[in-house]
């Protein structure tokens, strides 16, 4: 198993394992699915494909997204987020297409202090529109296990699950004039970052880099 960034500045680790992609019936595996895309060293496939994860750091975050484009399907992820102080990080685990009419589906994870809540935050873009934000608290501490975050899409619905639960459901309305994401095929994105002039508390409480080392040694020691 590779190791870590030992950087001292490193704040974060985020671990994430593809379950299964429904109907797109692939591999499993990050090596042969996924690109690491940026943050230079900060994103690391382990296990032989079946694990990923970021860091995040003073200077950069990290970030990966998939090889192919999908048109339609369900995917499942398993997240275990940045533990302890997370404040003012976002870890998110999107599907997008390109251009200025982009459609997007989106899982956002707005850290927070020790103890305090992760916001779970979704939203659709359908071409390039947003503004259909829904936030959720969860139920369980998101850090401390392994927990599938899963989007379903098909011609007539998105739906957002949290282990099986369904959590929101964006219906086809373009009866009514609503777009809908229905004719870009969309890459699956994600990565972790620095966003502390909005996310925690609206950009209140700041990221704690005096912090991060600790966090760093912490998961080092826990992984052995
Ligand atoms: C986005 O644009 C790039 C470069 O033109 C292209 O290779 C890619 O397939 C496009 N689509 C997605 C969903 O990324
Ligand atoms: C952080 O915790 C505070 C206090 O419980 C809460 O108001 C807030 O919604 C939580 N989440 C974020 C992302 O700020």
């Amino acid at each position: 198993m590779a190791s870590l960034s030992t950087s001292s500045l490193c704040i974060a680790t985020l671990l994430l394992v593809v379950v299964s992609w429904g109907t797109f019936a692939s591999a499993r595996n990050f090596y042969q699915d996924f690109d690491i895309t940026w943050g230079d060293g900060r994103a690391q496939i382990l296990n032989n494909g079946d694990l990923l994860t970021l860091s995040l750091d003073k200077a950069s975050g990290s970030g990966f997204q998939s090889k192919n484009e999908y048109l339609f399907g369900k995917i499942d992820m398993q997240l275990k987020l940045v533990p302890g102080n997370s404040a003012g990080t976002v870890t998110a685990y999107y599907l997008s297409s390109n251009g200025s009419a982009w459609d997007e589906i989106d899982f956002e994870f707005l850290g927070n202090l020790s103890g305090d809540p992760y916001i779970l935050h979704t939203n659709v873009f359908s071409q390039g529109k947003g503004n259909r934000e829904q936030q959720f608290y969860l139920w369980f501490d998101p850090t401390a296990d392994f927990h599938t975050y899963s989007i379903l899409w098909n011609p007539q619905r998105i739906i957002f699950s949290v282990d099986g639960t369904p959590i929101r459901e964006f219906k086809n309305a373009e009866s009514i004039g609503v777009p809908f994401p229905k004719a870009q095929p969309m890459r699956i994105f994600s990565s972790l970052w620095n966003a502390d002039d909005w996310a925690t508390r609206g950009g209140l409480v700041k990221t704690d880099w005096t912090q991060a080392a600790l966090h760093c040694f912490l998961q080092e020691l826990q992984r052995r």
